[in-house]
């Protein structure tokens, strides 16, 4: 979490820091602030909440300078205030953090002893004060900086500045990205390549544990035994690294809004005339005895419905476990086993620990990722992008539906590769999914009919979902969706579970969506929601034509999607669930792309 840039400029630097701080504002905006150096002297403006707040700062409280440091913040050691804003300083040495430095109650005590007494909660300002620590018995700043670094345990993308030196910027990673760009006699760092984006398409992303020192001449790096080393500099495609919200009200409505346009492209990377073009190295489908899934949130809720397709259509056991509890628990990994990760960013702690966990003891380390430079991405021996697009809204969508797409057409053609669907077959599913981002566009059309249901769940202080089978992932998700970004509180549960105990909530104040198409388990499913109306519950009914007709006059709501085949109503009903959320939310006036307490990256554990 928190987001971090910097810039040795030849132009004043603060609007470019506050430019990309609101390119990173996704990882967190707890609090926002920017430090720089101007006629030697290093000087900072901090502000708490949105960056809006730093930018009318400084509007009447201007920074010059042409080196700069900015951050973002996601607050994990202490509150959101100004103290704890970032950048830290103390004495010469200014610092920004992303990440956690978990050893920083020992360095502390180690600091008290020789003076230096912390001024905020952070454990950020450690760094700093051990580099001034260092600096006061003559180290030079870089040197300061490096050995500051070298005694850091934890997680850390780290960029220091210095009181006096105009043209010098140490930056550091272990465990959270950073990125280097290349300007015309400027240098940058951030945490990604959007941030950078409107300054350099030029970059190179430092690996685990290493060090840079940056000059507006260029860039010297070091991996983590000192070795001087050479990294490749990379051009991003800028149209990747867009941000704009294209005439919506929010990124979510846009991004909701362009998921045909975007399915269609993620489809046309895989489908070929003829069948499913994996990336080489491609996989030997035939060999894997079991898939292990692992991720976190939405992402995890992907894997589940994922487990159906793989073990239904291809006949490959499934296990798939939530990311901070894998890591933990040491699962063996027998022969023959395939670990799968999906993330949207490519950089959640916990996945990517996972995933560290199986290297080595996996027969294949997959990753299905939007983030094609991300660390889970580039750590992975065979990496499936989603070609989802740059994702700006906290809540996933977009993403959502392309991991969907993406597992389904590797489920696919494991079940080709597996003799378990013909050429006739398989044909018909490619037909179906090229046709699906059209369906959408009609799913889209409900979109009245669904903020009238959303509007009234909003009055709810508790909602219910409920699904069977390829629906009960969904549900997982359509709760998740609309926990996060409404507040309200939402379960879902296996639609079979309901009389097991959930079923005691249920009264006339507990609205309960159920997502069930007309499809095999459809009258089960009925049969539930019946239990649920004859206590009183009032539903909110998530199917097609045919289900609508089945369930009768007595439901409370009813929003009607096209009709699809049976292993595409995930991909088609998150939009119904994602838009559900989204109406809700603004409904109750909530901060809908940015919801309170959570950031877009999860770069700690
Ligand atoms: C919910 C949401 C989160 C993420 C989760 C994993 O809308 O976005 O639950 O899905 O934090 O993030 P990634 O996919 O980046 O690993």
């Amino acid at each position: 979490m928190c987001g971090i840039v910097g810039i040795l400029g030849i132009h004043e630097v603060a609007p470019s820091l506050v430019e990309a701080l609101r390119r990173l504002e996704y990882r967190g905006y707890d609090s926002a602030g920017i430090a720089t150096i101007n006629n030697g002297h290093l000087d900072r403006r901090r502000a708490v909440g949105k960056l809006v707040n730093l930018s009318d700062l400084l509007v009447h409280n201007a920074l010059p300078g042409k080196s700069g440091i900015g951050h973002t913040r996601w607050a994990t050691h202490g509150a959101p205030s100004e103290a704890n804003a970032h950048p830290h300083q103390a004495g010469p040495v200014a610092v920004v953090h992303n990440g956690i430095i978990e050893n920083y109650k020992e360095l502390r005590a180690e600091l008290a002893e020789a003076g230096y007494q912390p001024q905020t909660e952070t454990d950020t300002e450690t760094v700093a004060l051990l580099a001034q620590h260092l600096m006061s018995q003559g180290k030079s700043p870089t040197e300061a900086a490096m050995q500051t670094v070298d005694r850091l345990e934890g997680a850390f993308a780290l960029a220091f500045l210095f009181d006096g030196e105009e043209d010098l910027m140490i930056a550091a990673r272990k465990g959270s990205p950073l990125a280097i760009g290349h300007g015309d006699g400027e240098m940058f760092v951030g945490s990604d390549a959007i941030a950078l984006a409107p300054l350099t398409d030029q970059i190179t992303y430092l690996e685990e544990g290493d060090r840079a020192v940056l000059t507006r001449a260029g860039v010297e790096i070091t991996d983590e035994a000192g070795r001087l080393v050479n990294r490749e500099v990379k051009t991003i495609q800028m149209d990747a690294a867009r941000v704009d919200k294209a005439g919506y009200k929010h990124f979510m409505a846009k991004e909701i809004a362009e998921q045909p346009s975007v399915l269609s492209g993620a489809l046309s990377a895989y489908l070929t005339e003829t069948g499913i073009a994996l990336p080489e190295p491609g996989l030997d489908f035939d060999k894997i005895e079991r898939l292990v899934m692992v991720a976190c949130g939405t992402a995890f809720y992907a894997c589940l419905t994922a487990k159906y397709w793989f073990e239904r259509l291809a006949g490959i056991p499934v296990e798939v476990d939530i990311a901070s509890e894998f890591r933990y628990r040491e699962p063996p990994i027998t022969p023959g086993t395939v670990a799968l990760f999906v993330s949207q960013s490519g950089e959640t702690a916990d996945t990517l620990a996972a995933l560290r966990y199986c290297q080595g003891k996996a027969d294949k380390i997959v990753s299905v990722i939007n983030v094609e430079t991300s660390s889970i991405a580039r750590e992975s021996d065979l990496a499936l992008p989603i070609h989802a697009g740059a994702e700006i809204g906290v809540a996933s969508t977009k993403a959502f539906t392309c991991q969907l797409n993406a597992l389904l057409l590797l489920a696919l053609k494991a079940a080709q590769s597996r003799g378990r669907i013909d050429d006739d077959g398989l044909h018909e599913f490619m037909e179906a999914l090229r046709a699906l981002p059209g369906v959408f566009n009609i799913a889209l059309d409900r979109d009245e009919v669904i903020a009238k249901a959303a509007r009234q769940i909003a009055e709810a202080r508790d909602v219910l979902f409920l699904g069977r089978g390829l629906m009960y992932p969904l549900a997982l998700e359509g709760a998740l969706k609309l926990k996060e970004i409404s507040y309200i509180h939402a379960e879902a549960y296996a639609s079979g579970e309901l009389k097991h105990g959930p079923i005691a909530l249920i009264d006339k104040n507990v609205p309960v969506v159920v997502l069930a198409p007309r499809d095999s388990l459809f009258d089960k499913t009925v049969s539930n929601m019946q239990e649920v109306m004859a206590r009183g519950g009032k539903v909110c009914l998530i199917t097609d034509a045919a289900g609508a007709k089945a369930a009768g006059e007595d439901v409370w709501q009813t929003i009607v999607m096209p009709e699809v085949r049976e292993e595409l109503t995930p991909l088609l009903y998150a939009l119904p669930a994602q838009l559900l959320a989204y109406h809700a939310a603004i409904a109750k006036g909530t901060d809908v792309d940015q919801p309170r307490n959570l950031a877009k990256s999860v770069t700690v554990e």
